[in-house]
């Protein structure tokens, strides 16, 4: 990667899993009129994220980062939103309270459009068919016009990335996201759980520590942090020209910004040696995220850390480690323990939901629960006999009470996952299932919490 970096040098680079506009030329005049358009996010607000997840890297704060597997135009509804907000929300008390840690909060929200895909066409009755790519590229429905990539797409998901940008600022600093609420919300959920009694303690003594601030006069009213939140947004930057063409210059500082989200990230597609996708994300300042699958080497993994973060700067990139509950053992550690030898800054964060994905009875794509959770057990374990930190997860949820991934507390059977399908993508948790994911993993970040030492805890 000699090669001089420019918001458009990815151009010549391989780039795969991007659609073949019918039209070029149209394409690059929506890319011009998005040129055009205001920035969703700011430069600093970019690099106050990069702080954050620095502290993560430092084991002093925890990334919870979720959302849909794939937004989509039908989708858009300001309650859709504001639970999958909610639930984010709800889950970040939980794991603050077991950590005694600031959570990070990352949406994969207003802006996580586009999809990579096994195959580039889909067959279905004899049928072929370009596959579905995400709704900025075309759409869903099986059936030649639908699937034609539309460049136009752009403008509405950037609209749609916008509005829900909007809600997400208003829902984060004004007064929704007040702490005790959010508490009320949780214990409303662990009342209809089956396993209320588990989680009455940690919900109790959440309780008691808001008891105890209110009687020290630490209350909303007093102290804006306990009314409102920080929350960022972030999406896999698959679609390099709609990418490029939200790449802005921070006047201030000479940085190249991607401005479509605060957070990007590069799929394990994606991620070979030579790709598009690594040569314009090394460009911009944002902090960025890597998704690394069973495929990974150690060797590819330094290598593209040396392209990715040549600075060593903390909080710059999360390497997202996404194998496979019983496939953890065999991948995880070796790439460990290559970034510890070379001293590598980097926060570990695990994706416990696309090494999990299987086909129920019925042909439907599902996770199972149990294996979800299996692998963030063994992904925490591997840290901890290595000496490094669990930092973060990275999940596919939403606030919706669907029906996508088998199991949980209130099981979701196999025969009922067809009641309430509606993902454009991958299965995602439901709303109680993200929240009893939440619990279980406070579980586990309490007992690394106690396992350290008492100056640290
Ligand atoms: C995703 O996060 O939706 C995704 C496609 O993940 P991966 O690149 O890890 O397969
Ligand atoms: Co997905």
């Amino acid at each position: 990667m000699a090669r001089t970096w420019t918001p458009s040098s990815w151009r010549t680079a391989e780039a795969r899993q991007m659609p073949d506009w019918p039209d070029p030329a149209a394409a690059a005049a929506v890319e011009a009129e998005l040129r055009g358009f205001p920035p969703l996010v700011f430069a600093g607000e970019a690099r106050e994220l990069r702080a954050r997840l620095a502290e993560a890297v430092h084991g002093r704060a925890f990334l919870l980062q979720g959302g849909d597997c794939a937004e989509s135009f039908a989708e858009f509804h300001p309650n859709t939103i504001r639970d999958t907000f909610r639930v984010l929300l709800q889950m970040a008390v939980t794991l603050t309270f077991a950590s005694h840690m600031p959570v990070v909060k990352v949406g994969r929200m207003a802006g996580q459009f586009a999809k990579p895909r096994s195959a580039a066409t889909e067959e279905q009755g004899g049928r072929v068919l370009p596959a579905y790519r995400g709704d900025i590229v075309n759409d869903i429905a099986f059936d030649e016009a639908a699937r034609r990539p539309d460049p136009e797409r752009q403008k509405r998901a950037y609209m749609q990335s916008a509005a829900t940008l909007n809600l997400l600022r208003a829902l984060a600093t004004g007064g929704y996201a007040n702490l005790h609420q959010v508490h009320k919300w949780t214990l409303d959920f662990m009342a209809r759980s089956p396993w209320a009694e588990r989680y009455a303690e940690i919900a109790s003594r959440i309780g008691d520590a808001l008891a105890f601030m209110a009687a020290c006069g630490l209350s909303p009213e007093t102290v804006p942090q306990l009314k409102g939140t920080e929350f960022y947004t972030s999406h896999e930057a698959l679609l390099l020209g709609y990418e490029e063409a939200m790449t802005r210059q921070d006047s201030l500082t000479g940085d190249w910004v991607d401005t479509s989200a605060h957070f990007l990230w590069i799929g394990d597609r994606t991620r070979f040696a030579g790709s598009a996708h690594v040569e314009f994300l090394r460009g911009v300042v944002n902090p960025i995220g890597l998704k690394c699958g069973p495929t990974l080497s150690a060797d590819e993994l330094l290598r593209l850390i040396d392209i990715l973060n040549p600075g060593n700067v903390a909080g710059r990139l999360t390497l997202i480690t996404r194998f496979g509950a019983d496939r953890v053992e065999a991948h995880l550690p070796a790439l460990v323990r290559a970034v510890q030898r070379e001293g590598r800054l980097v926060l570990w964060s695990c994706d416990p939901m696309h090494g999990n994905t299987v086909k129920s009875a019925s042909g439907l794509k599902t996770r199972p629960f149990d294996r979800i959770l299996a692998e963030v057990r063994q992904v925490a374990a591997v840290h901890r006999a290595e000496g490094s930190t669990m930092g973060g997860i990275h999940i596919e949820m939403t606030g919706q009470n669907v029906t996508e991934c088998t199991g949980g507390a209130i099981a979701v059977t196999d025969e009922a996952l067809a009641d309430r399908y509606h993902t454009h993508c991958d299965p995602r948790l439901n709303a109680s299932q993200a929240l009893e994911l939440a619990f279980l993993l406070a579980e586990e970040l309490a007992e690394a919490r106690q396992a350290r030492p008492a100056a640290a805890a």
